[in-house]
């Protein structure tokens, strides 16, 4: 099978998870995707990742500290991975188009709609592809989800509800997810959930929301989460604690293209019990989203039906085929629960964004989360905290096309865009 070249570029928590992807996609007789170097400003990370992709793929890509050097060493590389810093995705992104490579980008798309609109611009004057790496909405039981939902299984959309409480006044796996300048969790985190209401819902035109911060100092936390095992080489420099300056809680009320509405709470201040709910409504009954990278498959409760999970879903949607894929690392074309460990659903996500990704540069294929749907993720967030600011709805035209833009004005200040 033909191979696009590709660096990862940012070789830490993500990076690293990044490459386990790469693994699961090389071992699924699916592989379109060849890891020929490793770039960091922190040469030490892109050693590191260089190692490990000795041991798992079996080669060990070239390392750099900068891009520019690989672009001048390299000419045969076709494309990046970008798994920086959220508030690096804008400079690193533009620099990579305008190099010449196509670009597999982590979510958010860039840190502020001004950065978003920079790669844009700089993808249409390069002609080069862009996929932003959305994984949630790859998982199969999400697929499966989706699937439902087009069958009409609730009847007509009323309402969806995103409801989640978490962390206290803990540091949120690493310090630069409560930096405003750098991406606050509320913006790193929630364009996944954005992500996955759009793909459910269609797009969201307008947002009265009210963002607060708590929590203004912020503590290492104690215990391990699913995710520590990938920030474990990085654990010493988290400080004991540190200073927040982005806001840890939302509370948004969403208006959907379709004429439904939806309400979406992201409390990451939360102290005590935490919890993390996504409900869909329709006419004839609801849909509990089982999440993604759980195993756990949706439940549809209808008016005339009751209650119905796992297999007796697929009545329900006789069409439902995974793709090929995706079947292939899940071990079935109609999929409707899985028992993996999370390390090991998480990376069978990551292969499929690849191969996606490497199928569209091969065949000059429109990725799925393109350019567009990644900032449309992002403006639902921002048009959040403006409203907040303005007291008003605000249109995500208005923030998308930069008519208002308030919050962000001190984050594109800081990175001078
Ligand atoms: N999809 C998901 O489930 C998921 C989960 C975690 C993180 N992410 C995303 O992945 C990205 C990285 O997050 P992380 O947790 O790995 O962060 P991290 O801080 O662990 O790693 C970032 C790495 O990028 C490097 N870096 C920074 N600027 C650079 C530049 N200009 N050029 C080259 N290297 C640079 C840093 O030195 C570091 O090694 C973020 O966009 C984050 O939102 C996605």
């Amino acid at each position: 099978m033909q191979r696009v070249p590709l660096a990862i570029v940012g070789c830490g928590g993500m990076g690293g998870r990044h490459l386990l992807g790469l693994k699961a996609l090389a071992d699924s007789g699916l592989n379109n995707i060849e890891l020929v170097a490793a770039c960091d400003v922190r040469r030490e990370n892109a050693e590191r990742l260089a190692d490990n992709a000795r041991d798992l793929l079996g080669t060990r890509p070239a390392v750099y500290g900068d891009m520019e050097q690989m672009a001048h060493e390299m000419p045969g590389l076709e494309a990046v991975d970008i798994t920086t810093d959220a508030g690096s995705h804008h400079r690193v992104a533009c620099r990579a188009l305008e190099l010449g490579w196509h670009v597999l980008s982590e979510k958010p798309l860039a840190l502020t709609i001004r950065g978003c609109n920079r790669i844009i611009a700089a993808q249409n004057k390069s002609g080069r592809m862009l996929s932003v790496a959305e994984n949630y909405r790859r998982d199969p039981l999400c697929r499966l989800t989706k699937a439902l939902l087009e069958a009409g299984v609730i009847g007509k959309p009323y309402m969806l509800l995103d409801i989640s409480a978490s962390s206290g006044n803990k540091i949120i796996i690493l310090p630069w997810r409560h930096y405003k300048h750098v991406g606050g969790i509320l913006v790193d985190a929630g364009v996944h959930n954005v992500d996955m209401m759009q793909y459910y819902f269609g797009d969201i035109t307008e947002v009265y929301g009210k963002t607060e911060r708590f929590e203004a100092i912020r503590f290492k936390p104690e215990g391990i989460s699913s995710l520590s095992p990938f920030y474990e080489h990085w654990s010493g420099e988290i400080p004991a604690q540190i200073e927040a300056t982005a806001e840890d809680s939302l509370l948004a009320i969403l208006h959907f293209a379709g004429g439904f509405n939806g309400q979406w709470t992201a409390f990451h201040a939360a102290h005590g019990e935490g919890f993390g709910r996504m409900m869909i409504y329709g006419s004839m009954g609801s849909i509990r989203s089982g999440g993604a990278r759980s195993g756990v498959p949706p439940t549809v409760t209808l008016d005339d039906g009751g209650e119905m999970t796992a297999d007796t879903l697929l009545n329900l949607v006789p069409d439902f085929r995974l793709d090929e894929i995706t079947a292939r690392l899940y071990g079935s074309e109609r999929l409707t629960s899985y028992q993996i460990p999370f390390p090991e659903a998480d990376r069978r996500l990551l292969a499929i964004e690849y191969y996606e990704f490497g199928q569209c540069v091969l065949n000059n294929l429109q990725p799925e989360v393109d350019a567009l749907v990644g900032r449309k993720d992002l403006a639902v967030c921002y048009a959040a905290f403006e409203s907040s600011l303005l007291n008003r709805p605000v249109t995500l035209h208005e923030i998308e096309a930069e008519e208002t833009g308030l919050f962000e004005a001190e984050i594109n200040e800081h990175w001078g865009i």
